[in-house]
């Protein structure tokens, strides 16, 4: 059982519960970034639908379902991946939270013996992507697309499966054409396994651009 709810359930780790790497691309929307899932205003059904896996693993004693949140840009999917990782980390759980295309590069660099970026190690980085608590893989089909990429992606989704770690995926492609970009065994798992928070309505970015 990797992430547990309940009020005693929770570890200590060395690791840096949440990496950074996100919020450095992201720089500009980071201090807007709320503490907690309380604090997260609007997309009431997706957050609605959270509430309901967070509460249904608390009652199951078991880990967070795997979750995709998917929809067109700019409708808050980080927004709300930080605030998850903050509530999930704030609990003594190991968070992993990061783009897709910086977690292939690291993948990529572990596997062909190159260095990551400075003060990186892809094999560190790769060990923790596998293996913590909770993986939040965040835009999801932004990479461009190559064999290594799908391999990464079904290896990710289909290790943790089985470890019963918790992963969020994010993405702007709907669940077919994730199907259609990585394959159809990490379509089936997503379909099968992941619990799925769609968004929608207008993007933020531009409703505080004509502010
Ligand atoms: N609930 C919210 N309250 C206030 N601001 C928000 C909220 N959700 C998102 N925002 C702001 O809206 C902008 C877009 O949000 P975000 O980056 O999370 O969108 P996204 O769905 O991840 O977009 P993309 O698919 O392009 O990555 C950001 O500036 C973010 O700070
Ligand atoms: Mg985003």
């Amino acid at each position: 059982m990797s992430i547990d709810f309940s009020d005693n359930g929770g570890f200590e780790t060395e690791e840096p519960l949440v990496t950074t790497s996100l919020t450095r691309d992201d720089e500009g929307e980071g201090s807007l970034r709320p503490k907690s899932l309380g604090e997260y205003i609007g997309q009431e059904k997706a957050k609605g639908n959270l509430e309901v896996f967070i509460q249904a693993a608390k009652m199951r004693g078991e880990p967070l379902d795997h979750v995709l949140l998917h929809g067109p840009p700019g409708l808050g999917k980080t927004f709300l991946s930080a605030c998850i990782a903050r509530e999930v980390s704030g609990r003594g759980f190991s968070v992993v939270y990061d783009t897709a295309a910086h977690i292939f590069q690291s993948f990529e660099s572990g596997k062909f013996g190159r260095e990551g970026l400075p003060g990186e190690d892809p094999e560190r980085e790769i060990e923790r992507c596998l293996h913590c608590d909770l993986l939040i893989m965040d835009d999801l089909g932004t990479e461009m697309l190559t064999s290594f990429v799908q391999a990464t992606v079904y290896r990710l989704v289909n290790e943790r499966l089985l470890s019963r770690k918790s992963t969020l995926l994010s993405t702007n492609l709907s669940v077919q054409e994730l199907g259609r970009r990585d394959g159809e065994a990490v379509l089936s798992r997503v379909q099968g396994e992941y619990g799925c928070l769609v968004f929608f309505g207008e993007d933020i970015r531009l409703l505080k651009r004509d502010r």
